[in-house]
């Protein structure tokens, strides 16, 4: 029921922030998932929430009500997905945008699958060495900090294209919710305020005397007006993506970019294009998982991992030795094809069909040793970044739509457009901006992911639909996270369909993440016990406890209607009717 929103609005876990904090002023520093979740995240009560007809979960509790609020006016999934999304670009400002970009990722009761890119793209001014100090050679924080830092946004046209296409109810309608909590405000919870409070980027641009009034971030408790956010939307339901891309809100863009030595421009918003493409579609013992295809590494890299595993069966027990080490072998191989091989469709060659095949995962698999780590060979070259949100949608007949957009930094570049009221990304830097060094988030990446004008920045996003062996879905989940977006996703899913857990436990369940470079296990508190730890170091893993990975939030298919969970180590909610 909507009023469930009461019971999860005010989550009271650090949602914090971040890794822009740590960016801030200068050098480039890799950041722990941990930091981002508020340092030492902790598990807090996620209760999950059935409902009989329709359910979103989302890092926002009123976002997902905007969502269920559709539905209840006779939306649909997507529908619904486009109205959370819009949503979140007002209530959950860290993360949820117009500024951005993300993967939507679709499966309609009927039988169609689809999936729409809207990754943000590089600027057609942007060169390879932009972010290259050309005195020292060393890679800058331009990538990440400022007007520099930002891809061409593609969240409004990939949301008004997926609406036309599969939605059922008119922009304006869906828009709605969003312009009504930007219009008449919502009270900042905890999560927000402490978001802020831990942010040190947005006090450096405009945002600052929205955000933080009189110098200090918004309390909770208060009410945050967005008016000229309200009026920015109110043009896009009014005229649709021209709103956004041409007239006013692109003047403002422009301008901003003009006065802060940015490099988007007229020409590049009106170029903008979502990209429609065909899901992943994988099996795992018997089921079937529709994943994102590149622009993103999401979908292959979760693919090649539990391809490998499938190899074993049954996998040994949760929290074992065997299961440990069975995880971290798979997914160093699928990172290490992911870090070197992908990039934008549109200019490179992937290797598609290779990565995903059944064949090629026997191989991989018979490669690892059972008894020891294998090392990742040295890397040409670097990573990725964060932060970003994910939502899950199901509908009364059926439909579905898993969706993770981000701004890649929390707050993005930290720029925000003074007359339009959004926050701009700062994607460029999920390019290998210098390919072979890693990027925020350790990444290693190679010439594929190379920055070329017009071109996809590499994302790890991976909106997930599974579907049971009688092709009903089953699962809608997918997380935040940088590459461990991948890892966390793969971990719920194998939690679910392997190891036999529930929804909420498959996502309390503690996390491990390994993405070949660095060479290092990461895992959460009580992924396994100090005598497995022992083992593993025997084997050759190298550990480093973590105090939260990831940032995921799901829906499952149960008897009679859906159980929603938000992540337990955020903020956030799962709403349904
Ligand atoms: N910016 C995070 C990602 O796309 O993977």
């Amino acid at each position: 029921m909507l009023n469930r929103v009461s019971r999860v609005a005010l989550s009271l876990v650090a949602l914090a922030l971040i890794v822009t904090a740590c960016r801030h002023g200068g050098a480039r520093q890799t950041v722990d998932i941990g930091t981002y979740l508020g340092g030492e995240a902790k598990l807090v009560a996620a209760e999950p929430v059935f409902a009989e007809h329709g359910m979103v979960a989302s890092n926002s509790a009123l976002a997902s009500a905007a969502g269920a609020e559709i539905m209840q006016q006779g939306g649909n999934a997507v529908d619904a997905a486009v109205a959370t999304g819009f949503a979140l670009a007002v209530t959950y400002p860290f993360a949820g945008n117009i500024g951005g970009g993300g993967f939507m990722n679709i499966a309609m009761a009927d039988g169609r699958t689809a999936v729409i890119d809207y990754r943000e793209i590089a600027p057609l001014a942007a060169t390879r060495d932009m972010y290259v100090d050309p005195a020292t050679g060393k890679l800058t924080n331009k990538s990440v900090v400022g007007h520099l830092a930002s891809g061409v946004p593609g969240a409004v046209a990939g949301m008004t294209e997926a609406l036309a296409k599969y939605g059922s109810l008119p922009l304006a309608k869906v828009m709605a919710p969003a312009i009504r909590l930007a219009r008449e405000g919502f009270v900042v919870d905890s999560a927000l305020a402490r978001s802020l409070r831990g942010n040190r980027i947005v006090p450096q641009f405009a945002g600052k005397t929205l955000f933080y009034p009189n110098g200090e971030p918004l309390a909770a408790g208060t009410r945050l007006v967005q008016a000229e956010l309200a009026r920015t939307l109110e043009t896009i339901a009014a005229k649709g993506a021209a709103g956004f891309y041409t007239g006013e809100v692109a003047d403002a863009l422009v301008a901003k970019m003009q006065r802060g030595g940015g490099i988007i421009t007229h020409e590049d918003l009106k170029r903008y294009k979502a990209e429609w493409r065909t899901p992943i579609r994988s099996t795992y013992r018997g089921y079937t998982l529709l994943t994102m295809p590149p622009a993103s590494s999401g979908g292959i890299t979760m693919t090649e991992t539990m391809n490998i595993l499938e190899q074993f069966a049954p996998l040994p027990r949760f929290g074992s030795t065997g299961y440990t080490h069975l995880l971290t072998e798979a997914f160093r191989r699928a990172f290490i094809d992911r870090n070197e091989k992908l990039g934008d469709p549109a200019f490179v060659k992937v290797p598609l069909d290779q990565l995903t095949s059944k064949t090629y995962a026997k191989s991989l698999a018979a490669g690892i040793d059972r008894t020891h780590a294998t090392k990742t060979p040295a890397f040409k070259v670097a990573a990725e970044p964060e932060h970003t949100t994910h939502y899950s949608v199901a509908d009364a007949k059926g439909n579905v739509v898993s969706t993770t957009t981000t701004l890649n930094g929390g707050y993005g570049s930290g720029v925000w457009i003074p007359r339009a009221g959004f926050f701009m990304n700062n994607e460029m830097d999920d390019f290998a901006a210098q390919p072979g060094t890693p990027n925020m988030f350790g990444l290693v990446q190679g010439e594929a992911n190379a920055i070329v004008p017009g071109k996809r920045m590499l994302s790890a996003m991976a909106p997930t639909i599974v579907l049971d062996s009688e092709g009903k879905v089953l699962l809608v989940v997918g997380a935040a996270g940088g590459p461990r977006i991948i890892t966390t996703t793969t971990e719920v899913v194998l939690n679910v369909i392997e190891h036999r857990m529930s929804l909420a436990d498959a996502m309390r369940a503690p996390r491990l993440h390994h993405q070949s470079l660095p060479d290092t296990l990461r895992y959460e508190d009580g992924a396994f016990s100090d005598a497995v730890a022992d083992s593993l170091r025997a084997m050759g893993h190298s550990l480093q406890r973590t105090g939260g990975l990831a940032n995921a939030n799901g829906i499952m298919r149960v008897n009679g209607g859906w159980i929603g969970v938000r992540e337990p180590r955020s903020s956030g909610g799962a709403v349904g009717y």
